[in-house]
Formats: structure tokens, sequence, C-alpha cells
């Protein structure tokens, strides 16, 4: 090759590079959905419309890993069939899934290993121990691989956290109100400390912070312990958690509150659609059977957005109250609302508890 030609070679290759600086190229997203309360009556081995859907859609929509916020079977009840509930459970979710590659990444409900049900809660270990989180590693591009945050204990399937690209994933164990058991506040610490660097920080459970629906207004973590509530929001804030998302009030809203943190509860799949929370009961309609679509890119940007199954339709936010807030008067749909804790409330008039996105 003669100099000259040498020379042009080094001017068309300096050329490309400038040209791929200039246009960078498009940032990757990746897709996470989010299941819950997919449950029947107390024993059901039968599953909705809704959830066969949503789970069709699911496999053919091209997502890297679902979650799921709890209450999967029905139990909490003694003398089930548990072995045969979860078996129901897996033929119409996780092998459906497993099919074609998705992994599905538990956190337990009061209906699938309630705190203090030990039989139950063995079901559900067992049952989850056939199906390990890394298991489709081996086919993933390393970005989507799905591994156990390291340097952290992991307590897989009650509480863990996961790292699956950009994202750290953390499962707890809230099955009841009234705090979270095990020492998993320092535990989470823990898990945010160590992966503090990572871009998006989502937390996922059953049972949320606040309550958002009438019929579960008396249950949720902070119910007669305000004190976790100033605890976990503080460690919230201090680690930059983007998302926390619940189940078991069986409605979508997706809200904020003096911190940076989204809540979002996940609508339900299953059976027992309730209303969400408003002063003057102003928002009487039913919430819809759905699940969320979770997407982000490596900066840890990210949206969240429902879909109605079987419709897929998306739920629109704007249908949805512009605050969750507490009625003044008690009554049997709304235990607990009169003397609703006063520093849990955004604003004390309006009695409001998140506002909507
Ligand atoms: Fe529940």
């Amino acid at each position: 090759m003669t100099s000259m030609k040498i020379i042009e070679s080094i001017k068309y290759a300096v050329g490309v590079l400038l040209l791929c600086a200039s246009f960078p190229s498009v940032a990757k997203t990746y897709k996470i959905a989010v299941i819950s309360d997919m449950n029947g009556s107390y024993g059901s081995k039968n599953y909705s419309r809704a959830v066969d859907a949503a789970i069709e859609n699911i496999r053919a929509s091209g997502y890297h890993a679902v979650l799921s916020t709890g209450d999967m079977v029905a139990g909490q009840k003694s003398g089930l069939d548990y072995a045969g509930m979860w078996q129901a459970f897996h033929s119409h979710v996780t092998r459906p899934l497993d099919n074609v590659g998705l992994a599905l990444l538990p956190s337990a409900g009061n209906h699938d290993a309630g705190q203090g049900r030990e039989e139950e809660r063995q079901h559900y270990s067992a049952t989850f121990a056939g199906f390990p989180i890394d298991r489709f590693n081996p086919t993933r591009p390393a970005d989507e691989k799905i591994v156990f945050a390291p340097g952290v204990a992991q307590n897989y399937p009650f509480y863990y956290a996961v790292i699956m690209g950009p994202a750290l994933l953390i499962a707890l164990d809230a099955t009841a109100p009234g705090g979270l058991g095990s020492n998993q506040l320092g535990w989470l610490e823990d898990v945010l400390r160590r992966h503090a660097s990572t871009p998006l920080k989502v937390i996922f459970g059953h049972m949320p912070l606040l309550p958002f629906t009438f019929q579960r207004a008396h249950e949720y973590l902070a119910a007669s312990n305000t004190t976790f509530a100033t605890r976990f929001e503080d460690l919230l804030a201090r680690y930059g958690v983007q998302l926390f998302l619940n189940g078991h009030h069986h409605a979508y809203f997706q809200g904020y509150r003096k911190i940076q943190t989204r809540y979002v509860s996940v609508p339900l799949l299953g059976s027992g659609a309730r209303q969400l929370l408003t002063t003057d009961r102003s928002h009487s309609a039913r919430s819809q059977e759905g699940f969320l679509e979770l997407t982000f890119d490596d900066a840890g940007r990210f949206q969240v957005r429902a879909l109605a199954s079987p419709s897929m339709q998306e739920i629109p936010l704007n249908s949805l109250p512009s605050a969750i807030s507490i009625p003044a008067t008690e009554s049997s749909d709304c235990r607990g609302c009169r003397n609703f804790p006063a520093q849990l409330f955004l604003d004390s008039s309006s009695r409001s508890v998140y506002q909507r996105l």
C-alpha cells in the first residue's frame, strides 16, 4: 500500500469514528412485567381469563423478566391442597413464561406464605426452589442475565435482591401489616448501600407502605407502626430508590409522597376488584384487572404503565383520582380511617397520603 493510500485509510477510519461519536447508538431498553393478586377463593385452582390473557401477552411482547407482587395461590387457610394449588399456578403462569425463557421473580403474598403460616411458607419455599432465578442466563446476553446481587444475604424466595442490567430488583417478605420482620430494614439498607451506584432501584413486595383501597384501609406496613414509615422512607430517600411496587390492595395507582420514590399499586389479575380511597367516595368505579409494564434504560430512566386484561388497553392515569385520601369517618370498609395517623398525611386538610403522578 502506498503512503497516500495509508493516509486515505486513516482519514476514512477517523471519519467513521467521528460519525459514530456524533450519532450515539440508540439506548437499550429493558422491559419487565409486574403481575399481582392472581388468586380466586380459598383453595381455588382456577385462574381467570385475565390471568391467562396477561401471560399470553407477556410471552409475546419482548419482556426480559416478570415480577410478582404476591397472592399467586389462594391459601391462608388450613387443610388446603397447597401442592395442587401451586401446580395449578405454575401451569397457568410460571411454566408458560418458562417456555419462552422468561423468569418469574416472586414475592410472597398473605395467601402464599403469610407470616406465621409455617406449612404454607414451606410449600412456597419448596416450590420456587424448583425455579432458580438464573435458569435462563446461559441463553441471555450479559446485560440481561439475572444474578443475585453480590455481597448481601439472600433469602430467596422470601427476601432477596437481584441485578439485571442497570436495575437492582429487591423483593421483600411483606405479607402482614405493621412493619417488616426478620430485620429486613437492616438488610435493605445493606443492599442499598452496597449497590448504591446501580442506576435503577426497584423494591417490590405484597403489602403497601400506606393504604390505597377501601376494604383494606387498615392493612399496610405502617399500620400501628408510624416509626416504620419514617425509617423506611428515610432509607428510600437516602439511596434514591425510584420505585416501590405493591400488591394486596387490588387496584392500580401511581403516586408520590414527599420523597422522590414513586409508589405504584399493581392492579389485580384475579378476583376481588376494589375502590380507591377518596375522602368523599367520589371515585366509585371498581379497579380494572391488569398488569404493569415497566421499561427502563441504562441510565435508569423509567416508565410505568398499566394494561387492562384481557383488552390490553392502557389504563389512563387521568382515569384515577388525583390523590388517595382517607375518609374521616369510620365504616365497615374503612376500618381505622377516622383515627388514621395524622403524621402520615401529605396534607392533613385533604387527608391525602399519595398524590397521583
Ligand atoms: Fe393479599
